[in-house]
């Protein structure tokens, strides 16, 4: 990590600009969801946070058809576009949904120890490694003790398609970030010190490769 990441002033500058296509990215997008929800257990879920929670993509699709009608769903994003659009799509599963505009900053909004699920999709890769071991840490304050950490990132290429895809990827963000949203491919695993892994994979989809983990806070 190191070089052109987005402050997160940036990032929701760039966010209010070309937010609303974020649901295009579906194409690569879906298959890493897709293994995610595999491996989340989202049905035994209660409370369900979500950092840089975009469109509400995810948030509809946890609510409609995986989470228990009981369970709630809380969503944070530096951009008051996303913010505004996911409220309004979630604004027809009433008090189990909200959504909040934040700084992008630690402390993340949220009472210690009261999800246990923390999500985030295609967010980690934007952030500077200092930035995403605070909020690794917020994380860790959010869940409750047998909580889960979700993540899904752009990750380093495994295939001969992916690694040219990426090579141009990774020139584009050194230029100029905000033309690939200010995501660049990185290893979730590097930065998952203190933290149990249950489960990574990979997905590739359009030569797009997207990394899978969930992960347990370490005791201690
Ligand atoms: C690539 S988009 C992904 C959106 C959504 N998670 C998805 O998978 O479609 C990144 C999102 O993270 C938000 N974001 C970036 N940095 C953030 C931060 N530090 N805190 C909260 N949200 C952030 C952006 O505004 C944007 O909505």
């Amino acid at each position: 990590m190191g070089g052109a990441e987005l402050i997160p002033e940036q990032a929701g500058r760039v966010y209010d600009r070309i937010g609303r296509f974020q649901d295009w990215q579906r194409f690569y997008e879906g298959p890493a969801t897709a293994s995610l929800i595999a491996h989340a257990d989202f049905e035994h879920a209660q409370s369900v946070y979500e950092l840089g929670c975009g469109t509400g993509a995810m948030a509809v699709n946890l609510l409609d058809q995986h989470l228990a009608p009981s369970a709630t769903y809380t969503g944070v994003d530096v951009s008051n576009k996303m913010v505004q659009h996911a409220t309004r799509r979630l604004a027809r599963f009433g008090n189990r949904a909200s959504v909040q505009l934040v700084n992008g900053y630690p402390p993340l909004p949220g009472n210690a120890a009261t999800f246990d699920r923390f999500i985030s999709l295609y967010v980690f890769g934007l952030l500077t490694e200092s930035l995403a071991h605070d909020l690794l840490d917020q994380a860790r304050r959010l869940l409750t003790s047998n909580g889960r950490l979700c993540l899904v990132s752009l990750t380093h290429p495994t295939t001969r398609p992916s690694r040219a895809l990426c090579a141009a990827w990774n020139q584009a963000w050194r230029l100029s970030p905000a033309t690939v949203g200010g995501c660049r491919p990185i290893d979730l695993i590097d930065l998952l010190d203190g933290w149990h892994i249950e489960h990574t994979d990979t997905t590739v989809a359009w030569a797009v490769p997207s990394q899978i983990v969930t992960a347990t806070p370490q005791a201690g």
